[in-house]
């Protein structure tokens, strides 16, 4: 029986995902409620994901938490708000009269350890896939089965849309008690099986302003912010919606881009002003727009987050031509690392009208690698014992 084992072990996977309507300001800090609505792709775990075990069992004297091999402070606020938010809920599904298949579970303290299958160095954003993950390995190890959008959000507002796959939709909610704050999947990972997202991994420079305090500059101080929450979000949700809904490329690639610009903007009119982009990343937006303007029409689309790296969406049909454009434009330097990782690409050559189209101004070693990935699923459950990270002692096993 459950109860008589020592240890009560679980390891989940969870997926980082991207925005395309973007999240910038809160309207509580406390509880992470947004100040608008926000909707976002789910990347594929075979390129980017977070794996995290968790145990619980009686014998533990303390919480503890280890991520990428290193022991951190379990006192960080935001991973108390999650194991009080979990054990709070764990407590009401017992309250509520469910059988509880560990009857001691709730007051065993727990240990976690947590890894990303890619570098944190890159400047990828790994928070959103770490709090869900840590969500939903909590819920199992606690037995927890209700909504775990409230869980993840109170580790980092991004986190709750990693909790679906496919494309996500984070509702702002109005509620005080951010009780109707939630994730929900607006079209699952098969919905769209062509569109293809390509990081373009430029700096792995530290970011000068996280994204937490940067946010909330921005709520005191940007006039510009309030009037996008307000005036503009609420259309441009429902029309980002329509666009997944029918795989509107062309609209759905325009207003990805709009919104990371408008984004940027208001982070611009945050004072003092707050700067994501870098050299590099104008020259690939510049790259994109003249990309397009050879095609006539949208074929890729660029998005920012709090960093310089860029996210593209593109079909399958344009995945090879874009590279090739990337390449030409961004000569990779030849230190030996692979400059495409994940989803093949097979070569092709560059047409001379798009060389020209492209204009001559190369900049070597500004991109340092490329990860092709596509739309994956939500967070998983991984039943090989093997894959657990914490040992049968409850200790971090010894890395490989
Ligand atoms: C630019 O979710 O990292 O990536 O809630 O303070 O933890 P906190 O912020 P976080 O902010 C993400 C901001 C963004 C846009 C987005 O993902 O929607």
């Amino acid at each position: 029986m459950a109860s008589e084992k020592r240890l009560e072990v679980v390891t989940c996977t969870a997926p980082v995902n991207i925005a395309v309507i973007k999240y910038w300001g809160k309207r509580d800090e406390e509880l992470i409620l947004p100040i608008n609505s926000s909707l976002s792709v789910t990347l594929h775990q075979d390129q980017l994901k977070t794996t995290t075990t968790a145990a619980i069992s009686r014998d533990f004297t303390e919480d503890r938490i280890w991520l990428n091999g290193r022991e951190e402070d379990v006192g960080q606020p935001r991973l108390q708000a999650c194991l009080r938010e979990i054990r709070r809920l764990a407590r009401k599904r017992r309250s509520d009269g469910h059988e509880d298949p560990l009857p001691l579970s709730l007051s065993y303290k727990v240990h976690v350890a947590s890894v990303n299958n890619f570098p944190t160095a890159a400047g990828l954003a790994s928070s959103a896939a770490g709090y869900a993950c840590l969500a939903y390995a909590l819920a199992r190890v606690y037995g927890v089965e209700s909504d775990l959008s409230e869980v993840a959000r109170r580790g980092s507002g991004s986190a709750c849309r990693s909790l679906y796959g496919g494309f996500v939709e984070w509702r702002m909610g109005e509620r005080a008690d951010g009780k109707d704050s939630i994730a929900r999947q607006v079209a699952p990972e098969s919905h769209w099986p062509e569109l293809r997202v390509l990081i373009l991994v430029v700096s792995t420079e530290k970011k000068l302003t996280g994204s937490t305090a940067g946010m909330q500059t921005s709520v005191e101080t940007s006039a510009l912010l309030r009037f996008r929450a307000e005036a503009l979000v609420p259309a441009r949700m429902a029309e980002m919606t329509r666009c997944v809904r029918e795989r509107d490329f062309q609209a759905f690639g325009q207003l990805t881009m709009k919104d990371s610009n408008q984004f940027h903007a208001t982070c611009m009119d945050t004072f003092p002003p707050i700067s994501y982009l870098n050299d590099t990343s104008r020259r690939i937006i510049h790259l994109v727009h003249c990309f397009n303007a050879h095609h006539g029409q949208t074929k890729v689309a660029y998005t920012f987050d709090a960093g310089a790296n860029a996210v593209i969406f593109t079909l399958d049909d344009t995945v090879a031509e874009f590279v090739a454009a990337v390449r030409h434009s961004f000569p990779p330097e030849l230190n030996g690392d692979k400059f495409l990782k994940g989803l093949p690409v097979e070569p092709v050559p560059l047409s001379d009208e798009l060389k020209a189209a492209l204009g001559t101004d190369p900049t070597p070693g500004g991109i340092k690698y490329i990860i092709v990935t596509q739309v994956g699923p939500g967070p998983q459950v991984l039943d090989d014992p093997g894959a657990h990270l914490l040992g049968p002692n409850g200790l971090p096993k010894a890395a490989a």
